[in-house]
């Protein structure tokens, strides 16, 4: 599929990210010398920013398998006690979403990350007997978009964790111009540039764009320009910095309908009508980080920066806001 082939293999085909590449390497390079498993990796942040792909190269780079599976599929501690007695030495085991895990499933990966065991209750009641099953040495990569729903006791088996940092526009710039590369589409770099600075910091969506905004100048017989590119995004409802309809209805939201806030996001989602987890999740990070909204503990507040992009008066003064 493209995007295996979008997805870099290497970590040195990796862009961005780059304090967390750098000490990667070492633990990558010293865990093998070491003849060991790599200590288990927590990525997390919000979609879109490459968790999945940074895990599938640990893999490749450790010369290891790569097996994947997600929170939500795994419904009994039974299937996840089959999953982990197929590894073998070194594999790396990606689980998605794994603070949807539930409980009972989460409670056989403890011994599973400290000791590579799995304690295992066979029978019921006083008949019951517990049996210890050894695993091969394993590396679990955990991916969520919330580290503050994992339990405690998971979320301390993870010896190296990572925050997922939105992208710098020429870093953006950069995954534009590689995927062009690799999908035969003509883009000057202007247009990649114009591409980048309306991603949200996000490679997930560059890509995306990119694929919309080639569509728009083939059927022109051009080569992706500046001006194509705003054009078409205009055409895709991506406005000039790159929010889209559900962001800006969210800031009319706040702005007009609930004077700035404080509001919740219950009250927010159910006024767009979105899931309040696609608002937590997806749109509320890249506005926080682009200083538009605050979380405060009353709830979310519209800061100027928000007035000012959408054309609202802003009447506020600053005890008010903070
Ligand atoms: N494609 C998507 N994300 C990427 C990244 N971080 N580096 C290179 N190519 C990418």
């Amino acid at each position: 599929a493209w995007q295996t082939s979008l997805r870099p293999q290497r970590l040195d085909d990796y862009i961005g990210q780059t304090a967390f590449k750098n000490n990667l390497k070492v633990y990558i390079e010293a865990a093998k010398g070491r003849g060991e498993s790599l200590d288990h990796v927590l990525l997390y942040g919000p979609p879109g920013l490459g968790k999945t792909t940074m895990a599938k190269i640990i893999a490749n780079e450790l010369g290891s398998q790569f097996k994947v599976t997600s929170g939500p599929a795994i419904a009994r501690p039974g299937e996840l006690a089959a999953i982990l007695t197929t590894l073998q030495e070194h594999d790396v085991l990606f689980i998605d979403e794994i603070h949807r895990l539930n409980r009972s499933v989460e409670e056989i990966l403890y011994s599973a990350m400290e000791d590579f065991a799995l304690d295992l209750v066979m029978g019921k009641g006083t008949g019951a007997t517990s049996v210890r099953i050894n695993l091969a040495p394993f590396t679990l990569i955990g991916a969520t978009t919330r580290p503050g729903s994992l339990s405690a006791p998971l979320r301390d088996r993870f010896l190296i964790n990572h925050h997922m940092e939105f992208y710098e526009p020429d870093e953006l710039k950069h995954i534009i111009t590689r995927a062009a590369g690799i999908l035969n589409i003509e883009i000057e770099e202007s247009g990649a540039a114009e591409i980048a600075r309306r991603s949200r910091g996000t490679p997930r969506i560059a890509n995306r764009l990119l694929k919309r905004i080639r569509d728009f100048a083939q059927i022109k017989n051009s080569a992706i320009t500046a001006e194509i590119a705003s054009e078409a995004m205009e055409a895709l409802h991506v406005d000039d910095i790159g929010l889209d309809d559900l962001d800006n209805e969210i800031l009319k939201c706040i702005i007009y309908k609930f004077n700035g806030g404080p509001v919740g996001v219950d009250t927010i989602s159910a006024a767009v009508s979105e899931e309040r987890n696609t608002i937590e999740d997806v749109c509320e990070p890249y506005l926080m980080q682009i200083g538009f909204i605050s979380r405060t503990p009353r709830g979310r507040i519209a800061m100027k920066a928000a007035y000012d992009h959408i054309g609202a008066v802003w009447d506020k003064k600053p005890e008010e806001v903070l």
